[in-house]
């Protein structure tokens, strides 16, 4: 699927161009993939804006760039078996032909394939460097998570109860709220479109805020940089309350509050931590099995829906890792 306008706001389906083409051929060195989960990310909406940023932005006529994981169908590349699942920056297509560069294996887990984009994916990689490089926790202290039910919040809020924190998750829904607080066992939920949600955070934070999670930005940075302990880290993630915005975002009122409490925020890309992929996917496997890390996946089906579907992110329709499958996945183990 290839992009069409670099549109400011929501995308719209008209932004892309349903394309069809005959089936490549691998020739060789060269594997044919079939992409089975796309998995659609908030950064996307940030690579159709025509600006510098950490990767290029994708050009009008390209095709969009997405991460994905898949089946080789055929393969004339010595590294490469037709079966092999694979992972890479496969972009929106069904099928594809590739040299093998920055293709990568993956193993069996006893997991459904589509954990490979819920869990052990780059949501999982994000809150495991996230919170434990960037955050550098330690038991007992007060975790404040922002976008906490959504992939990499609902992770970070497990992995912080695992290390010894008190968690509180903001969310957008009740139902989220008591996901987290039942199923995931946060301390605490509020759901931000409450009228008195400030009152519940700051109820909820009683002894303030050492490490804040930042998924979100805006009002909700606002509210939590009041809340922060002296010598309190901001782990700043994402600023999702922003991606569509049409006008330049103001920052907080309150950001001299960094000087007095003697911040530290520091911004990260998953990527920073890709040194840790092993020992990320060999603790998650872990304590998935324990069930203390739970997850779950939002499944969209065919390519036609990425366009309306990406936008479930940014309306908080989505219910897990958001990813579209695009054919069968292998059978279970
Ligand atoms: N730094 C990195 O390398 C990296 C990598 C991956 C992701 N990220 C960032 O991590 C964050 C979460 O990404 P994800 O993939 O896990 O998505 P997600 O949290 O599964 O889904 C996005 C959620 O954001 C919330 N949201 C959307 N607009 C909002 C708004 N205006 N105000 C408050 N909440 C809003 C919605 O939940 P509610 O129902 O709660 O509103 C929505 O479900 C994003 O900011 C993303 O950019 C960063």
């Amino acid at each position: 699927m290839a992009a069409q306008i670099a549109a400011h706001g929501l995308i719209k389906a008209d932004d892309f161009e349903l394309v069809s083409q005959p089936m490549p051929v691998p020739v060789e060195a060269q594997l044919l993939i079939r992409s089975v989960y796309l998995s659609l990310d908030p950064a996307m909406r940030g690579w159709l804006i025509d600006r510098p940023s950490y990767v290029p932005p994708v050009q009008i006529g390209e095709i969009m760039r997405g991460l994905a994981i898949g089946i080789v169908e055929k393969s004339n590349h010595p590294k490469f078996a037709a079966g092999d699942r694979v992972q890479g920056m496969f972009g929106w297509q069904e099928y594809l032909l590739s040299n093998g560069e920055a293709v990568t294996k993956l193993p069996e887990s006893g997991l459904p394939f589509s954990a490979y984009l819920g869990l052990f994916g780059l949501a999982g990689l994000t809150a495991y460097g996230g919170l434990l490089e960037v955050g550098q926790p330690k038991g007992g202290e007060t975790l404040l998570i922002s976008g906490a039910a959504g992939s990499v919040g609902s992770l970070v809020g497990q992995i912080g109860k695992i290390k010894g924190l008190r968690v509180v998750g903001i969310a957008g829904t009740d139902e989220k709220c008591n996901w987290l607080r039942e199923e995931l066992a946060f301390d605490a939920a509020v759901n931000y479109k409450d009228d008195n949600y400030k009152k519940q955070l700051k109820a909820a934070c009683a002894n303030g805020v050492d490490i804040y999670f930042e998924n979100v930005g805006g009002e909700i940075l606002e509210s939590a940089l009041y809340l922060m302990n002296t010598f309190g880290r901001v782990v700043l993630c994402g600023l999702i309350s922003q991606y569509n915005a049409t006008a330049p975002v103001p920052g907080p009122s309150n950001f001299a509050l960094v000087i007095s409490k003697r911040l530290k925020i520091q911004g990260f890309l998953a990527t920073d931590y890709s040194s840790k992929v092993k020992e990320m996917v060999s603790n998650f496997a872990q304590w998935h099995s324990s069930g203390q890390l739970k997850y779950r996946v939002d499944i969209v089906r065919g390519l036609e829906s990425a366009p309306a579907a990406i936008n479930k992110l940014f309306d908080g329709s989505n219910n897990g890792k958001l990813m579209v499958q695009l054919s069968d996945p292998p059978a279970a183990p």
